[in-house]
């Protein structure tokens, strides 16, 4: 069922988020927001994590600004020019228009306040720079790791499914009324790897990682795990040794 209003934050623990990133393979998201940012100069990477995306804009722009609520998350950080805040997207410690391009992958699942997040987004993007822009990158409808979770894990929390669309619907919305008008939206691919040889192996491997990723302190994990089994079972004899992770990438240009 789709949502209408904002099902709250998945909790995303460091552990889970670490392992799911060691098994992430995102070459092309990464090649896409570097040819989006290619114009820019002054950029912001909002939930910048363990920093793969604030990296390759920082290594092309010579700079980049990540703002982290947690900040010992970013650990693939070697390139100078990198300066990461300690802050959440609902309170950014920035001027109005401080900066031309703010990107925000794979964070709306996890703030508390939605359009508050998406406000303070648009609020610090100087709308006269020419390559004016914010990247929100977000799950694809048929995105296999979401579709995974919902189908197993979700259910045994008892909470709402997860409806990436949703997100991406309200970031538009949120933007339009910041004067932004001109909106595009790219498919990528990314995926979680398991090279495993053995199917139980890679099915424990996958279990563990995706009931990690939003409900590894969750009392019901182990039974989330038993339930995961099978629906990846399902899922690796069409494709046995990946997980998709694919995204919609979207731009909004005032
Ligand atoms: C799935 S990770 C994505 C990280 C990074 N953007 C990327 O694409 O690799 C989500 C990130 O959002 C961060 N986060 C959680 N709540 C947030 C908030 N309210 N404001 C900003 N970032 C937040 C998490 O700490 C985590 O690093």
């Amino acid at each position: 069922m789709l949502q209408t209003g904002y099902r709250g934050p998945h909790a995303l623990s460091t552990r889970g988020w670490l392992d799911f990133v060691a098994r992430l393979e995102r070459r092309e998201e990464i090649a896409l927001v570097r040819s989006l940012t290619a114009g820019n100069g002054k950029a912001l990477d909002v939930g910048g994590g363990t920093g793969e995306l604030t990296q390759a804009v920082a290594v092309q722009l010579g700079g980049c600004t990540a703002v982290e609520p947690h900040t010992d998350r970013a650990t693939v950080l070697r390139e100078t020019g990198i300066e990461i805040l300690p802050g959440s997207a609902e309170h950014l410690p920035f001027d109005d228009g401080t900066f031309d391009v703010v990107l925000a992958n794979w964070i709306l699942p996890y703030v508390t306040d939605l359009e508050g997040a998406l406000h303070e987004i648009a609020r610090v993007v100087d709308l006269t720079h020419p390559e004016a822009k914010v990247v929100i990158i977000g799950g694809a409808p048929d995105n296999e790791l979401v579709s995974l979770l919902n189908e197993t894990c979700v259910p045994i929390a008892e909470e709402p499914p997860d409806d990436q669309g949703y997100l991406l619907s309200v970031a538009e919305e949120v933007l339009k009324s910041n004067g932004f008008s001109r909106f595009t939206a790219h498919r990528t691919e990314a995926a979680l790897h398991f090279p495993e040889a053995g199917l139980d192996e890679r099915v424990r491997a996958a279990a563990q990682i995706l009931v990690n990723f939003w409900y590894e302190d969750h009392p019901a994990a182990h039974e989330m795990l038993t339930a995961v089994e099978p629906a990846l079972r399902r899922h690796f004899s069409r494709r046995p040794h990946a997980v998709g992770d694919q995204g919609v990438v979207l731009v909004a240009r005032p």
